[in-house]
């Protein structure tokens, strides 16, 4: 198996600078890559603070120091050179298939023969990727959760023509990979499938969610009703959740689940019009509440509320279980651990298989309910969820 010494970051954001910081902690040899020099020298800089921050708490080892690290680190804005010598390319560029297709082609036609090109993508098939470099084979699914250096969940993905030995050697990697909080948990997604394993199991809650937020609409029922249905059982209640992450961003998701999956993620009434009126949640100021003043007087809003009887938690865990159950059942993870583990490691947030293996009867019947008073199908349990078959798949 190919010995990994050399590692490109390619596309140093948010996501490549953590992944550097990570690399080099391990003790690779870290070149990181970017279109322009100001940006790279911006990535190197935040690399080096966030290094120096754990030397400052002494976590970098007896007698190793920020600017012995640094000299691991070198910059280029040219991939074609920069892969001459590389083992491996982590690629986090932005979200665009034909960019993504580009520069697997560059590392394939100019690395060494042995390169593997692991792409952090959230939402774009490996397979794709990787189909006209050259050496598919060599290309594999690296997927990071942000913050890189604190979450501590790596998906590692095999595309459909992902050998064997590039999937291992791409686990070996993830594992050597250190996280500042917890201890770094790698996922094996053994099936290229849309979301993979951690945000395709919380991705169709939001089929739920936008069926709340119209139905609150339509009857006069305010947002911080919704929110203390919650009460207590979740750390904010969905609408100041949505708030949070940005509607922008759950309606991007839904539609990309839509082309994807189903058509029943086909984001809600609600949270478009927020969009196309340019209330994006807490980043913009104003989307489900007016944020301009800050959280606290929200939270009091929803601790007076009365809550509406509507959303209800025990609903979104039922779907959960049906979407791990099809992760099963597709073969994307062997067994159900893998898939609460990672998400807990991901999302910082147990999965649905704990409370799943005594409530599944029970939750099956929720879940018809629900797909008969909301005409969406695909809230329907499958078989493996219906049967129970999946208490045995623990492993
Ligand atoms: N942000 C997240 O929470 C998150 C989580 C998991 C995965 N991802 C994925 O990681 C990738 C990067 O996301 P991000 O949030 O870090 O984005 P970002 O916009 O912060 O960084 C992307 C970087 O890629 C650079 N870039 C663009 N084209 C390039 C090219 N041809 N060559 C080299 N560099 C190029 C840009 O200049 C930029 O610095 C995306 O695929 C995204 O889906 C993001």
């Amino acid at each position: 198996m190919a010995d990994i010494k050399n590692i490109v970051t390619l596309g140093v954001g948010i996501m490549g600078q953590g992944i550097a910081q990570v690399a080099l902690m391990a003790g690779y040899n870290v070149t990181l890559v970017d279109v322009n020099d100001e940006l790279v020298n911006k990535a190197y800089s935040a690399i080096e603070g966030g290094i120096k921050k754990s030397e400052e708490k002494g976590k970098l080892g007896e007698g190793i120091t920020t600017s012995d690290i640094m000299k691991r680190c070198k910059k280029s804005t040219d991939l074609a050179s920069a892969v001459k010598d590389i083992d491996m390319v982590i690629e986090a560029v932005i979200e665009k298939m034909e960019i993504k297709k580009q520069v697997c082609k560059i590392t394939m036609d100019n690395g060494p023969s042995h390169i593997i090109f692991a792409s952090n993508t959230s939402t774009m098939s490996i397979t794709e990727i990787g189909k006209d470099c050259g050496a598919p084979e060599r290309v594999c699914g690296m997927h990071f959760f942000n913050p890189v250096v604190l979450m501590a969940c790596i998906e590692v993905i095999k595309g459909d023509s992902t050998s064997e030995e590039t999937f291992n050697i791409a686990m070996d990697v993830a594992k050597s990979l250190p996280v500042l909080r917890g201890r770094r948990y790698i996922a094996p997604v053994l099936k290229d499938r849309p979301g993979f394993i951690v945000n395709r199991l919380n991705a169709p809650v939001q089929i739920y969610l936008n069926y709340v937020f119209d139905y609150a609409k339509e009857n006069n029922i305010p947002w911080e009703r919704i929110d203390a249905d919650a009460g207590g059982k979740m750390p904010m209640g969905p609408c100041q959740l949505i708030d949070f992450t940005g509607i922008d961003t759950m309606v991007h998701i839904g539609n990309y689940y839509a082309e994807t999956l189903s058509p029943n993620f086909k984001p809600g009434k609600v949270v478009q019009e927020m969009v196309e009126s340019g209330n994006l949640g807490a980043k913009t100021g104003k989307g489900f509440y007016d944020w301009s003043q800050g959280r606290d007087g929200i939270k009091a809003k929803v601790k007076a509320a009365e809550p509406a009887g509507i959303f209800d938690l025990e609903n979104s865990l039922a779907i959960m279980l049906n979407e791990g159950c099809r992760i099963l059942e597709e073969g994307i993870a062997t067994g159900f651990k893998i898939i609460d583990d990672a998400n807990m490691a991901g999302m910082n947030s147990p999965g649905p298989f704990g409370a799943g293996k005594n409530n599944y009867e029970k939750w099956s019947g929720l879940l018809e309910e629900l797909a008969d008073k909301t005409g969406k199908e695909y809230f329907r349990p499958c078989a493996l969820m219906k049967s129970g078959g999946f208490v045995k798949m623990r492993k």
